[in-house]
């Protein structure tokens, strides 16, 4: 913990505001970790300049890779299907962000040298034998042998063999971590996955890598297999949903207020957040849809209501919501009725354990709630109006805490105390400022 803190003592105050979040978090990292295997200059506009993003740029600046950041642009100078150079001793930091810790192992797959990942103190007690293990089989080593946590060092083999892989969490980073592996890996890659964010399938299918789909009710069969080479690709991201939800919740939360938010990745993988607030009875509309890049986009709008009500939210929408669960526990919270979230043991995985924190958060706020390993039943008080002095600490710097806590503090009202801000950085630099700029509150 730092000795940094943010105060908020006040409500925003009603709005109309058109917004833009910042660029999309999972796109970006993708984009990036596949221009690396392109031939040729690719470049990003709207490119997520947060840290988890500048982790996996400055784990590709390591292997040799060029990256330019100038204004709205970033550049890289692709070097082809495991062109990374290598050197003995590369120790590459992944910082917070497990997908670039989980992703970036599956392109070095061919590394004739050990190359050790290390991440910070919340990635490091984060699952990465759900990584190995696929790796592993397709004939690549990790060191220390048994170990299923950063730090971890991995030996790539000139040996490796497709696989038939089930993957059985809905986790869209295991999925990629085997589909990027088939680009080093000769035959084909067979994935039996549970239905879970498809940002790779999209940008595999658009830089016409062989892929093949078929979907079911519950998993996709995607069978993958290298190209004969990679052609440099320019993208232009579309904003995050899961930041654009705390807005939508700093709306739904707040009184005769409404929000457009412009131009945000409205892919039907990431809409969960979406579906659930609108059987809770919330009022959001999506306009101005296209494609661009492979990728769905448009606008939300969002209007503030007082006619919330209580969710038992189906576990098959889990996947398309998972980043945004702490902000739906939140309007959940000042909701007409007992809420319920199950089959959510994957939230106690995340940067922090969010279940058990988001529940523990409540409960300082006066909202009951009964919590198991993997469920959550919310009490909804629509009548929450706080007034007594809150601090928010020791959460392992988890940015979607810190965000979830500042928009209760807007909204539910009370002294707040968060300590740690700049943990937002990780997924959302821009959050702050808006807010401050934006929405004229003084924090
Ligand atoms: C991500 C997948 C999700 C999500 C994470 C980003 C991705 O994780 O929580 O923030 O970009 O693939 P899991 O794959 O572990 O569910």
């Amino acid at each position: 913990m730092s000795s940094k803190f943010l105060l908020v003592k006040e409500k925003v105050k009603k709005f109309n505001k058109f917004l833009e979040v910042d660029g999309d978090k999972s796109i970006s990292i993708r984009w990036l970790l596949l221009a690396s295997q392109s031939i040729g200059i690719s470049k990003a506009k709207n490119l997520l300049r947060s840290d988890d993003v500048l982790s996996a740029i400055k784990c590709l600046k390591k292997l040799g890779i060029k990256i330019t950041l100038s204004n709205n642009q970033c550049v890289i100078l692709g070097r082809g299907i495991n062109g990374f150079k290598y050197k003995k001793n590369i120790v590459l930091n992944a910082g917070n962000s497990g997908t670039v810790g989980r992703l970036i192992l599956s392109l070095l797959i061919k590394s004739p040298y050990k190359i050790k990942v290390i991440g910070d103190k919340s990635l490091s007690r984060r699952d990465f034998s759900r990584v190995i293990n696929p790796l592993n089989e397709i004939g690549v080593k990790f060191y220390p042998r048994g170990k299923k946590k950063l730090p971890i060092s991995i030996l790539g083999s000139n040996y490796l063999r497709p696989i038939s892989y089930f993957e059985k969490k809905g986790s869209a980073q295991c999925k990629t971590c085997v589909m990027f592996a088939s680009l080093n890996t000769p035959g084909e890659m067979r994935i039996f996955a549970k239905k879970s964010r498809n940002h790779s399938e999209l940008m595999f299918n658009y830089l016409n890598i062989p892929i093949k789909i078929s979907s079911g009710r519950d998993i996709d069969i995607i069978k993958t297999s290298s190209p004969y080479k990679l052609n440099k690709f320019n993208i232009n991201i579309p904003g995050d949903i899961s930041s654009g939800a705390f807005f939508i919740a700093l709306t739904l939360l707040s009184k005769n207020s409404q929000l457009t938010l412009k131009n945000i990745n409205l892919n039907p993988t990431r809409l969960g957040i979406l579906k659930i607030l609108k059987k809770m009875g919330a009022d959001i509309k999506t306009s101005n849809i296209k494609i661009n890049n492979g990728e769905r986009c448009g606008d939300i709008f969002v209007k503030s209501t007082n006619k919330l009500k209580s969710i038992n939210c189906p576990a098959s929408l889990n996947s398309s919501a998972i980043d945004e669960f702490l902000i739906i526990f939140l309007i959940a919270a000042k909701s007409k009725g007992i809420s319920y979230f199950k089959d959510l043991s994957e939230l106690n995985k995340k940067e922090s354990p969010r279940l058990k924190l988001g529940s523990k958060i409540l409960n300082m706020i006066g909202i009951k709630t009964k919590l198991t390993n993997s469920s959550i039943k919310i009490y909804g008080n629509p009548n929450i109006n706080l007034n007594k002095e809150y601090e928010i600490k020791n959460y392992l710097k988890d940015h979607r805490i810190m965000a979830m806590c500042t928009i209760a503090a807007l909204t539910f009202g009370g002294n707040w105390k968060i300590y740690d801000p700049e943990s937002i950085k990780t997924s959302f630099p821009s959050f702050l400022k808006i807010l401050r700029n934006k929405f004229g509150v003084k924090i």
